[in-house]
């Protein structure tokens, strides 16, 4: 309301006071003005005046022209074995075996060779029939038991078969025990050889049938097995004496060519086999342009379903659909949402800004004509969910679409992990996936958005239920293809302004650039309407390329060389500004060591003064961000530090010092450039005539 109480002046003040919390990334703001004039008298008062950000319509063209370097799409090409000489030929072989006959056939050739074979199978309890038969219930207990018989064993390999004919998970219970078969008997083994303190190193070969498309000549596809090579990937990133890889095989596939690749293909991560073929994963350029399109809308009075619907992400693409059509959105979250009738006391004196900006962003959506529900509800919880679905269908008749969002965060070491923190972060996607297909069946949806992670194409230390989680997603997307239903499972990198990423103080560049908002939103746009089932949207960052895990085509490599080079001068330039201010030493001295770890913990802390003596948790760092920062002191100090360090020495001065004693040199750099010669430098590492390594010395 606007009152005015006598006319403006020649010369007058406004004064405005925000009646929000002054959120940063609010799409509206709130303000009271009170216009006075030179003696301080009121003029005119306005209470309540909402401004609401708007896109701007040329930087959204620029982006839009950019959109070709900004998709990705996982490619496998084919590459034979190389049969060098086997490496880890003495000791045990450890069989998990399933009841079929090429998995007996692959024992039998091991036994030909003289081998002693250890035989596990799964059952109701463990059990030891004799020195080479035992059998396993699917619980840690019951791996610990098993492992700790061979604590004094030479083990050669550990062969993991029980998912060498995994079906179709038509039932809860069949979707229970494919879990347990899977991922879960992946952890359990990962669990117990830790436990039973196993130094040697153990190559762990996991075979299961068709968990990826590779040939597209592929009838069904298994995402619980993709799930337990999810986390494979993992364990050997955490415990690089864990051998950890996967041969995802087809019913084709020789036992000989299995037999091949245990024995010789120690380096590769994941082959598939189809056909008779060996492939391994590509990374490639997506054209989205040249994609097809798909007949698939926002319906006016569509109903629309959002799990994590109050998660950061889920309040944008409510927004998103909300302004497209006139809609019924139900958002899924386990937590309670505050009753409408509490929400204005909230925005008035309320603290929590996340709770205000999630208000704010529903008042959005029914500003654009959507009905808006909250619904308190665990998508992994079977009953609870039926309930909100059949409610859902009861007050409507059909769904329209799904965008599965919930998801929580992976955080810790699998070591540090219990059971239930570990399941806490596979339901949202594995269990949640399943059921929010189940009971949406019969509504012919016209889209079911799945959003995955990159973590499950690089992995990553501490994230190995995120990892295997997101894995699930993306097969489940082909999974469910392939049935005549098409799905959409998007990889995102970290979004630098909103979610979990922020929550976790991770939303930094790293394998991939992370990701604005508004990129992530456009990006979105671009693929809703093509007709593709996995797709990575972003900017891969040229700096991480040598610790990808899957290859890189070619035309990719160039790509994202010469695109970030542009970048880089943004990079240099601030790297010379970055001043860090050490203190704790006595008269204020600092070692060459201590002030290149402190610039690391700057970095990855976001803080730009540091005590040495402080620890890295005081400074607020966590689980997550020691991650961060071993990746990053990784790069400065290869080879010096393993993960555990970063708890062994939490302070720069004890790190330092630890440093010292492995003997390291610090050779002292230029600091300064000459910056006009800066974008010749640029232009020599797009053209490849120089590499990182030599800009780096030169800045
Ligand atoms: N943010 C990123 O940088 C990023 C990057 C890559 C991928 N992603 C993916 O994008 C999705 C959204 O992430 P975000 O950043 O928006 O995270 P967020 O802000 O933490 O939101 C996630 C939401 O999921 C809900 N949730 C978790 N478990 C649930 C369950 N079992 N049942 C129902 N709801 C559940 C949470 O609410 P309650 O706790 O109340 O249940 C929360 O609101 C996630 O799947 C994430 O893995 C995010």
């Amino acid at each position: 309301s606007i009152e005015v109480y006598s006319q403006i002046t020649k010369e007058c003040y406004s004064y405005l006071r925000r009646k929000d919390r002054g959120d940063a990334n609010a799409e509206v703001a709130t303000f009271d003005i009170v216009v006075v004039d030179n003696s301080g008298k009121v003029l005119i008062e306005v209470t309540d005046y909402t401004i609401k950000k708007v896109r701007n319509a040329h930087q959204k063209s620029e982006k839009m022209a950019k959109k070709t370097e900004s998709f990705y799409q996982l490619g496998w090409i084919k590459k034979g074995l190389k049969q060098g000489e086997e490496v880890s030929k003495k000791g045990i072989i450890l069989v998990f075996k399933s009841e079929d006959d090429k998995s007996s056939s692959l024992i039998r050739e091991f036994k030909k060779q003289g081998r002693r074979i250890i035989e596990v199978s799964i059952g109701e309890e463990y059990k030891k029939i004799d020195e080479n038969t035992y059998i396993v219930a699917s619980n840690e207990r019951s791996y610990m038991k098993l492992i700790t018989n061979f604590h004094e064993e030479k083990i050669s390999y550990i062969l993991h078969l029980l998912n060498f004919n995994m079906h179709d998970s038509e039932t809860i219970e069949q979707f229970n025990r494919g879990k347990l078969t899977g991922v879960m008997s992946l952890y359990y083994l990962t669990r117990a050889l830790l436990f039973n303190r196993f130094r040697q190193k153990v190559d762990i070969v996991l075979v299961g049938n068709q968990a990826n498309e590779v040939t597209k000549r592929e009838t069904i596809i298994n995402p619980q097995v993709a799930a337990l090579f999810g986390l494979a990937k993992v364990v050997r990133q955490e415990y690089p004496k864990l051998q950890c890889r996967s041969i995802d095989i087809d019913s084709n596939t020789e036992v000989e060519d299995i037999l091949c690749e245990v024995v010789y293909g120690e380096e590769c991560n994941l082959v598939a086999y189809r056909e008779g073929e060996r492939y391994v994963e590509e990374l490639q350029k997506l054209d989205i342009e040249n994609v097809s399109k798909r007949d698939v809308k926002i319906r006016s009075n569509g109903v629309y379903v959002i799990t994590g619907g109050t998660g950061d992400i889920g309040l944008e693409f409510g927004k998103y659909i909300a302004g497209k059509n006139k809609v019924h959105l139900a958002l899924l979250n386990r937590s309670k949402f505050p009753e409408r009738q509490n929400w204005k006391e909230i925005l008035e004196h309320n603290e929590d800004i996340k709770l205000i900006r999630k208000i704010q962003s529903i008042q959005e959506m029914e500003s654009s004509g959507a009905e808006v529900s909250c619904y308190s509800v665990d998508v992994s919880d079977e009953n609870t969910l039926k309930d909100v679905f059949e409610e859902l269908h009861q007050k409507y008749g059909k769904i329209n679409g799904i965008i599965h969002s919930a998801g929580v965060a992976g955080d810790g070491l699998l070591i540090t992990k219990d059971e239930n923190v570990f399941q806490s972060v596979l339901r949202p996607k594995m269990d949640g996936t399943w059921m929010l297909d189940h009971f949406t069946k019969q509504d012919d949806l016209d889209f079911f958005i799945l959003f995955s992670s990159i973590s499950s194409l690089f992995g990553g230390v501490g994230q190995g239920d995120y990892t295997a989680a997101n894995t699930y997603l993306d097969a489940y997307a082909v999974y469910r293809s392939k049935k005549g239903r098409p799905t959409l499972c998007i990889n995102w990198p970290a979004w630098k302004d909103i979610g979990m990423a922020v929550d976790y103080g991770v939303n930094q560049d790293g394998v991939f650039k992370a990701i604005s908002t508004e990129d992530a939103i456009q990006g979105f746009e671009n693929i809703f309407y093509k007709d593709i089932c996995n797709i990575f949207i972003g900017k891969l960052n040229q700096e991480y390329i040598e610790e990808f895990p899957v290859k890189i085509s070619e035309e990719l490599q160039i790509i994202t060389k010469k695109s970030n080079a542009k970048d880089n001068r943004k990079d240099i330039k601030q790297k010379n500004n970055n001043i860090i201010t050490l203190s704790g030493n006595h008269n204020n001295q600092y070692n060459d060591i201590e002030q290149k770890i402190a610039t690391i913990w700057a970095r990855v802390l976001g803080v730009s003064s540091i005590d040495v003596h402080a620890s890295f948790y005081r400074l607020g760092g966590n689980s997550v961000l020691a991650v961060s920062l071993y990746r990053e002191l990784e790069k400065e100090f290869t080879k010096m530090l393993d993960i555990t360090d970063i708890y062994s020495y939490p302070t720069i001065s004890q790190m330092s010092e630890y440093l010292k004693t492995k003997n390291i040199n610090i050779v002292q750099e230029e600091t300064s450039y000459d910056e006009s010669n800066l974008d010749m430098i640029l232009e020599k590492l797009a053209n490849g005539e120089i590499t990182e390594e030599q800009i780096d010395y030169l800045v």
